[in-house]
């Protein structure tokens, strides 16, 4: 049967993280794939993490199946933190996810489910990952110019033209922060505008939320949400745990939906169960419950939210050291949380990496958090030297 089966590129975005490892130079520099690291190059399980591991080692007195939905402790303990006093009551469903994939993958499927014609609306460049996932599930993906490489700016003109030709029941895939690969977020007025379209022609929002906390802080962070919720009936929020817990491969997520009544979210919410069923059943525990354990802890999450707020700090000082050191870096200090997109070709990306042992991926993606004071000297005249 196998014999059908056509060989397969490997993800062009994960096959930097095996190539750098093999790389003997001692000074080789990642910035590939998206995880935050400290000043010494480490991606350390939060402190707040590892008495929430301790906690739930100790108390945790069984391992039997816990359902679709996940730890729903969880689930309801992330609701202030995702909607602030903007939570939309009895109209939210929702369930725990494996990821932020997970709960891209099973909002796509929601969405196929309910208008299989439906177009969704993405901006790009995007997540490699996105127009997969959505290819998936058969909907018909619209792309529309997000990112201007050279200005490094959103070309909001073009967003604004492509929510004003999406239809009612049409959806936008839109990141609320810290957007990937290019760091150009939305500002507050943009926002505001955005959701007046969006509620005017009856588009479905799509809101991918994987990085809160890593541009401005959890609250301003989750600004694009809260703006949206106020103009539209429904929405779907797609939730990662992965940076801002540093969960990364415990697979920690969650799919918020907001109806238009209690009844709609109660009908949906019964669909995104049986849809979980079918593809992952349930979603892995720990990193969840270890969260939970965080969120119900005014003393674990104020642990939390302090260390978050280094590692914001820190992705900030180096946006804003790259600047210093060469004013053609001074753009990326306007962006956000952990990536920037360079304006260089597969090829430059090439000799980046064979000459100079600089990691990205051919997008010419940087991941920020992998510059520290010690080689973003390097790093700067690397690229200076393939431009
Ligand atoms: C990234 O974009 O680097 C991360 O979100 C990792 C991934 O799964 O692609």
């Amino acid at each position: 049967i196998f014999d059908a089966l056509a060989l397969q590129p490997a993800d062009p975005l994960l096959s930097v993280i095996g190539a750098f490892r093999a790389d003997p130079r001692p000074n080789k520099i990642d910035v590939g794939v998206g995880v935050f690291r400290t000043e010494t190059g480490e991606t350390p399980v939060f402190r707040a993490m590892k008495t929430a591991e301790r906690r739930l080692l100790e108390t945790q007195d069984t391992k039997a199946y816990l359902g679709p939905e996940g730890d729903i402790g969880f689930f309801q303990a992330l609701r202030p933190v995702v909607f602030g006093a903007a939570d939309p009551g009895e109209r939210v469903f929702g369930l725990q996810t494996p990821g932020g994939t997970g709960a891209l993958r099973l909002a796509a499927e929601l969405i196929a489910q309910a208008r299989p014609g439906a177009r969704v609306f993405l901006g790009t460049p995007t997540w490699p990952n996105h127009p997969p996932i959505l290819k998936k599930t058969g909907l018909e993906q619209v792309a529309y110019r997000h990112f201007d490489a050279e200005t490094q700016a959103v070309c909001f003109d073009d967003v604004v033209a492509a929510l004003e030709s999406a239809g009612a029941g049409d959806v936008a895939l839109l990141q609320v922060c810290c957007h990937n690969p290019t760091g150009a977020d939305f500002t507050v007025e943009q926002w505001h505008e955005i959701a007046r379209i969006l509620g005017r022609r009856g588009v479905l929002p799509l809101l991918d939320l994987a990085y809160q906390g890593l541009a401005e802080g959890l609250d301003a962070d989750a600004a694009g949400v809260r703006i949206v919720l106020d103009q539209v009936p429904a929405a779907l929020i797609a939730y990662s745990c992965d940076k801002n817990f540093g969960l990364y491969r415990e697979r920690t997520g969650a799919l918020f939906g907001i109806a238009a009544s209690g009844e709609r979210a109660r009908i949906a919410h019964s669909n995104v169960l049986a849809l979980a069923r079918a593809a992952w059943s349930m979603p892995p525990d720990h990193g969840a419950a270890a969260a939970r354990i965080i969120l119900v802890s005014p003393e674990l999450s104020a642990d939390w939210r302090a260390e978050l707020a280094e590692m914001r700090d820190r992705i900030v000082s180096m946006r804003e050291l790259l600047g210093t050191i060469d004013p053609a870096f001074a753009p990326l200090a306007r962006q956000h949380g952990m990536f920037s997109t360079l304006p260089l070709s597969p090829e430059q990306v090439r000799r980046l990496r064979e000459e100079f042992a600089v990691y990205m991926p051919n997008s010419g993606r940087i991941n920020i958090a992998g510059l520290t004071r010690g080689n973003v000297e390097a790093f700067v005249r690397a690229v200076k030297s393939v431009l």
